[in-house]
């Protein structure tokens, strides 16, 4: 909708001051104080953020779009991105509490009802999906449901069923975070037995992803839509912790929104964003995986929505191109594998995954294959995309060939040789056999394997991870054997990775001095608790487009058969403790809501498993092509060596 349209609405807006190119050149950011005017009894007065790499720009209020032309140049800042709203009665601290903002609410919340109302009629039971068998010998469904005795029961679970989507949707409508009366994200725990909040009250990016695509599910496009535009302005946010910035593309780990009293003016308020870069978070931990989810969640948004308008948008292609950037930057490294440090992922404490984590890699992959495809051909990005090609191909060869384990491999690592100085060395990470750990010899199923953890010079971490292998097959980073592999190993290992509560974040748990030593004593991280081989609800949303992927559906049924049993009865929590996951985690939120919404989404794309298609990357051709070069050893490869000087110097 255009501004006149807006004005036929019964609003006019007003630019009153205009755009600046911010305080530093480095700093692409532009501000606008505007008043935006209605007939229908609201005003809001805001200090408006926004791109000066866009040269229009569109403001959304209350679902009416405004086209901003700008005009003046003028240096401001401001700490936040403040929107005030009061009312034009002179009844002041209108915030998006307000009456409209509560309208807006309710028919966004209506509106939820009825398509959910909607979609329920299609729900295909479990037990029936239960029944699809992989032509491997896969699961198979433990009582028959199609036998007659059996008909009742299979109409109580679907009502059972019914009645828990029912609860998850309603805590998910209830966990919408507003700004200026508009959905913008999900809080990431609304525990009513927990006063100690810490953080959970914020929007977090990776929690969102979830509840993100569950609305897109729905055909609720509005608030991923405004959420990935607001954390687009919170990109470009000053960031700073003792006077040092990280690097431009950084997304913020969560935002919350504050209602605060307005600068000189103590009769009203102003709600503002308010991003956390990890300057507050507990360790002080980077979130590198933001921005790789946010493009992720770009992407599906498009294919969901068919609206192709807002990755095309020019700040959204800078945006992509700044996380790009920020990920494609030269550094000291050896390893085509993003460097990071501990606690940068969905694990942001210190659990040794310091170096290159499976998560990050999984997730960095995904997000390069995201971006390509929707970055706009334009004069000055050629060299960006060459570089974002060769590392496509350098990281995929990189982690199928040295991450993965199955036994073969084990045996090989078993019986390598050290120290070998050459440029064609066998043991290129010079890996000491006995770091193989008792455990994994016991584990290793004969069929199936895994990605490890993490590789680094003479280190393999060889625990288990699961979002990272699981988003490897997502985004075809493991080869297809590997992924069925993977997915061989999942059911092998049923009792140890889903036992009562799908899923175990890793396997197996670090305990004893290793604990001491590798998390510094950290009494939240103790053996089989939260990060620390903890149980996560969350994570079978992953494991379901991971299994539909692979044309097995029926290994994330078995596992939502087990978490129904609990999830709405234990109140959603968090994550569960102990090594079969019996217990509701020690500091465990309930009502969490990326539990909630993992669940959701698993449910519906077991129900509509083509809808799981946009979530996933294809395997792409031309890296396979790449890498069937560089391993095919018929070709003839070039002699591994220096390269020969053309020119010889005297000096
Ligand atoms: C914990 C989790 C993190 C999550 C946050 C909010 O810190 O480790 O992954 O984003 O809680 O739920």
């Amino acid at each position: 909708m255009g501004a006149s349209d807006a004005t036929q609405q019964g609003f006019a807006m007003f630019i009153s001051s205009h755009s600046c190119t911010g305080l530093l050149s480095t700093k692409p950011l532009t501000y606008f104080n505007a008043h935006v005017k209605s007939n229908k009894r609201c005003s809001i007065s805001m200090k408006v953020q926004l791109d000066s790499r866009a040269d229009e720009t569109f403001l959304q209020i209350y679902g009416v779009q405004f086209k901003i032309i700008y005009q003046k140049q003028e240096r401001f800042k401001s700490q936040f991105w403040p929107c005030k709203c009061e009312r034009n009665d002179g009844v002041t601290g209108f915030t998006s509490e307000d009456r409209r903002g509560a309208d807006l609410k309710d028919s966004f919340s209506v509106k939820s009802q009825l398509l959910h109302q909607a979609t329920a009629k299609k729900v295909v039971a479990i037990d029936e999906i239960m029944q699809v068998r992989h032509d491997n010998g896969g699961i198979i469904a433990s009582d028959d449901k199609s036998a007659s005795p059996g008909a009742t029961k299979h109409a109580s679970h679907k009502k059972k069923s019914s009645s828990i989507d029912d609860e998850a949707w309603n805590l998910l409508q209830e966990s919408i975070v507003y700004y200026c009366g508009t959905p913008v994200g999900t809080i990431a725990a609304k525990d009513p037995t927990d006063g100690n909040i810490l953080n959970y009250d914020q929007v977090f990016i990776r929690d969102f992803i979830p509840s993100g695509i569950a609305f897109l599910l729905k055909g609720e496009y509005d608030i991923v839509r405004n959420f990935v535009l607001h954390t687009l302005q919170l990109q470009s946010w000053e960031k700073t912790m003792d006077c040092h910035s990280p690097g431009q593309g950084l997304m913020p780990a969560s935002f919350k929104v504050r209602t605060v009293p307005l600068d000189g003016d103590d009769t009203a308020t102003e709600e503002v964003l308010d991003p956390d870069f990890g300057e507050a978070a507990i360790g002080r931990v980077a979130p590198v995986d933001s921005g790789l989810w946010w493009i992720i969640l770009l992407r599906a948004y498009g294919k969901y929505s068919g609206d192709l308008s807002v990755q095309e948008r020019i700040d959204v292609q800078t945006g992509i191109k700044m996380i790009l950037k920020l990920c494609l930057s030269d550094g000291f490294d050896m390893f085509p594998t993003l460097l990071v440090t501990d606690g940068s992922c969905m694990i942001d404490r210190r659990m040794g995954i310091h170096g290159h984590p499976l998560e990050i890699q999984a997730l960095f992959y995904s997000a390069l294959l995201c971006a390509r495809e929707m970055l706009t051909p334009e004069d000055g990005s050629a060299d960006l995309l060459r570089a974002l090609n060769n590392r496509l191909i350098a990281l995929s060869f990189h982690i199928r060939e040295y991450y993965w384990v199955d036994m073969k491999k084990l045996n090989e690592i078993y019986r390598y040789k050290t120290e070998e100085y050459s440029y064609d060395a066998v043991n290129k990470f010079n890996i000491y056999p006995d770091q193989i750990p008792p455990w994994l010899v016991e584990w290793m199923p004969d069929k199936g394997g895994y990605l490890i953890g993490n590789l680094q010079p003479a280190h393999m971490d060889f625990r288990f991870f699961s979002l990272g292998n699981l988003w490897s097959i997502v985004s075809s980073l493991a080869t297809s054997h590997q992924s069925h592999s993977i997915l061989d190993l999942i059911e092998a290992k049923w009792t140890d990775l889903v036992a009562d509560m799908p899923f175990k974040i890793c396997y197996p748990a670090l305990d004893g001095q290793e604990w001491r030593i590798i998390t510094g004593s950290d009494p939240k991280n103790t053996p089989w608790s939260y990060h620390n081989a903890g149980s996560w609800p969350t994570l079978l949303w992953q494991l379901t487009v991971a299994c539909i992927k692979m044309n097995r559906p029926e290994i994330a049924a078995r596992a939502m058969e087990v978490a129904e049993k609990r999830l709405s009865s234990d109140k959603w929590p968090e994550y569960y403790d102990s090594k079969s996951a019996r217990f509701i985690g020690k500091q465990s939120r309930l009502h969490q809501t990326w539990s909630i919404a993992g669940f959701l989404v698993a449910k519906l794309l077991l129900e509509n498993p083509d809808s799981a298609k946009n979530l996933w990357n294809e395997e792409d051709a031309e890296i396979v092509n790449a890498l069937n070069f560089m391993t095919d050893s018929s070709t003839p490869r070039r002699k591994r060596g220096r390269k020969p000087l053309k020119k010889t110097y005297i000096v």
